[in-house]
């Protein structure tokens, strides 16, 4: 990053500190993309997942953070985008938290446009404990039907969908 404050000129290399200020400036306007997957901790409650939905609503439409979220079967899959030092923050935080396990950051990008522009964070209540069987069926068809229609622009939304696909694809266990 330090390289960067130097211009080269006439065979020298001229210290610019007004570089240092433009690169910082450049990230913070980066747009950057990120998803992973993680399992959620056993035992963990509605309440909590709630809780989780609610933190990243009000964070994330106030920090210019777009993305979608997926739990299904005690999986949480997420992709984020947004400016690159908030998106790069808002993920050291969410790896740390204990609410889940195994988090795996499987792909990242930077990008020149959302793929989530219209979506605050879409949570998918995918749990046949509060759903009925017919409503949970539907919610995968729609989750389906959803990535097929998407026209994802940049690797890591194409993998987002891809993943999604797959985790929704395990069977339910039936509920005791
Ligand atoms: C699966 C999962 C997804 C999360 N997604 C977000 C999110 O998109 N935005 C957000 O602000 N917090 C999200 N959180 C919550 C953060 O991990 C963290 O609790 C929150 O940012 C508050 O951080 P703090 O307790 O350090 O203040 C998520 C947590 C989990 C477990």
């Amino acid at each position: 990053m330090r390289k960067t404050s130097f211009i080269p000129y006439k065979n020298q290399l001229i210290y610019c500190p007004i570089l240092v200020t433009l690169v910082s400036h450049l990230n913070s306007y980066t747009m950057y993309t990120l998803t992973y997957e993680s399992k959620a901790v056993p035992n963990l409650t509605n309440a909590q997942v709630e809780d989780i939905l609610k933190t990243a609503r009000a964070f994330n439409s106030q920090n210019g953070i777009t993305g979608c979220l997926v739990f299904y079967l005690n999986g949480f899959i997420q992709i984020l985008e947004g400016p690159k030092e908030k998106v790069t923050e808002l993920y050291r935080r969410i790896e740390n938290d204990p609410r889940h396990t195994r988090v795996n950051l499987f792909s990242e990008d930077e990008i020149t446009e959302r793929n989530f522009p219209d979506w605050g964070m879409a949570y998918y209540p995918i749990s046949e404990n509060s759903l009925g069987h017919a409503e949970f069926l539907q919610f995968k068809r729609n989750l389906r039907l959803l990535a097929d229609l998407s026209k994802p622009t940049n690797v890591t939304a194409i993998l987002f969908w891809k993943r999604m696909k797959f985790l929704i694809s395990s069977p339910p266990k039936r509920v005791k």
